[in-house]
């Protein structure tokens, strides 16, 4: 039987080449899988006949969207996952959903290998290799662009030579990869870290700077979940879509940075998350007034190690797994409303609320009401000093 590989379809220049090129390469039949995860764009239908039209011997396209949503957008919320205190992984958490279509895909089609138009300087091609080997190990993997040299040149030439029904002329200056979470922009003129990014490149947010109304919502949560919009219950991916034009409408979420990729480079990327970065924003908020000290001290640890783990292409590894664990635990009161003004590029918290709020106003208050033994501090500061105090009495007399 002739063997079979599932191409992690776009629908674009070189997934369609992919097609062709592979088939040429390795003699196996090409099974084509696209993903929606949000992306927008050309109709699925579309692009899954053109698959056929390339010759893929079969061609799925499955709506991921609610999944994206529930299974890998949530949990980075609750994570409050900013790589490098600024990404909320847009193109890392996207990865894992498309990867576990493919498996699916390659054990529905009998396929022994999974093929992705990566190239090899980035992250995404670790992100599907991982993925894949952690939820199939036997299953290998190829990526055309870096493994048999396909070249844009190439591809335009074997595109053009085969007639394959793709538009060769349409070269768009960035690489993109757009989800409902959001969009990454990088190469071209971004290339040179001096340039500052042009409106152009921007399609989920407006500027900034354009003087308009404010905009006020109410996120409400129920254990990390955002539940609903001005009281409006929503699902995962409703909140984000809605929040994505509301916070979109008033340029929040724009994102210009260099990030360390994990082969090793740095590299310049403009990002917008309106809908991600007001999610997280709200949420990191409602955990300050619910989430008791300790806890919240070493889940920021937790947030870091995780987002790396995302960035890093392990979202299927066990550490990220246990993690899981720990922030569902953390998550268990994060309860309440959350107000904010969306404006002039920024979602800023002008108020909270919660059940299961741990703000006492009379301990906090300095008015009269206050129930705080302000004299006990004296002791306690005399006890949580005294370490150093005894050091610094050695050290200072040396
Ligand atoms: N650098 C970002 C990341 O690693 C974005 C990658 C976007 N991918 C792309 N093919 N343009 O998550």
């Amino acid at each position: 039987m002739t063997e079979r590989v599932v191409l992690a379809y776009s629908g674009g220049l070189d997934t369609s080449v992919c097609i062709g090129w592979i088939a040429e390469e390795t003699g196996a039949e090409v099974v084509a899988v696209a993903v929606d995860v949000g992306q927008g764009g050309e109709d699925l239908d579309v692009i899954r006949k053109r698959a056929l039209a390339c010759g893929a011997v079969e061609a799925e396209v499955a709506d991921a969207k609610e999944e994206f949503a529930d299974e890998y957008c949530l949990p980075a919320i609750k994570a409050n996952a900013l790589y490098m205190d600024r990404y909320p992984l847009v193109s890392a958490l996207s990865r894992p959903t498309i990867v576990k279509h493919l498996v699916d895909a390659a054990h529905k089609h009998g396929a022994t290998t999974v093929a992705h138009g990566c190239t090899g300087k980035g992250n995404d091609q670790v992100r599907f290799e991982a993925g894949i080997s952690s939820l199939a190990p036997d299953l290998k993997c190829i990526a055309p662009v870096r493994d048999y040299a396909m070249t844009r040149d190439k591809a335009i030439a074997f595109c053009e030579d085969k007639g394959l029904p793709i538009a060769t002329s349409k070269k768009s200056p960035y690489s993109i990869d757009q989800n409902v979470f959001g969009r990454a922009v990088e190469t071209g003129f971004l290339e040179d870290i001096w340039n500052g990014p042009i409106e152009d490149v921007y399609e989920y947010t407006e500027n900034p700077a354009t003087p308009r109304e404010a905009d006020e919502v109410i996120i409400t949560f129920e254990k990390g979940v955002p539940v609903a919009l001005d009281g409006k219950p929503v699902s995962v991916l409703q909140a984000i879509q809605q929040l994505n034009d509301r916070a979109g409408a008033h340029g929040v979420g724009r994102i210009d940075m260099v990030e360390d990729r994990l082969v090793g480079i740095k590299s310049r990327e403009v990002y917008e998350s309106p809908g991600g970065i007001a999610l997280i924003t709200a949420h990191q908020e409602l955990e300050s007034v619910t989430v008791e000290r300790e806890l919240a001290r070493f889940k920021r640890q937790v947030e870091q190690r995780w987002s790396e783990l995302v960035y890093d292409g392990l979202w299927f590894s066990p550490l990220k797994r246990a993690l899981d664990g720990f922030i569902d635990e953390a998550s268990e009161h994060v309860s309440g409303d959350i107000r904010m003004t969306l404006h002039g590029g920024r979602a800023v918290v002008t108020g909270r609320r919660s059940q299961q709020s741990l703000y006492d106003f009379n301990l906090a208050t300095y008015d009269s009401g206050d129930t705080f033994d302000q004299s006990m501090s004296k002791g306690f500061i005399e006890l949580f000093g005294m370490s150093s105090k005894i050091a610094a009495k050695r050290d200072l007399a040396q």
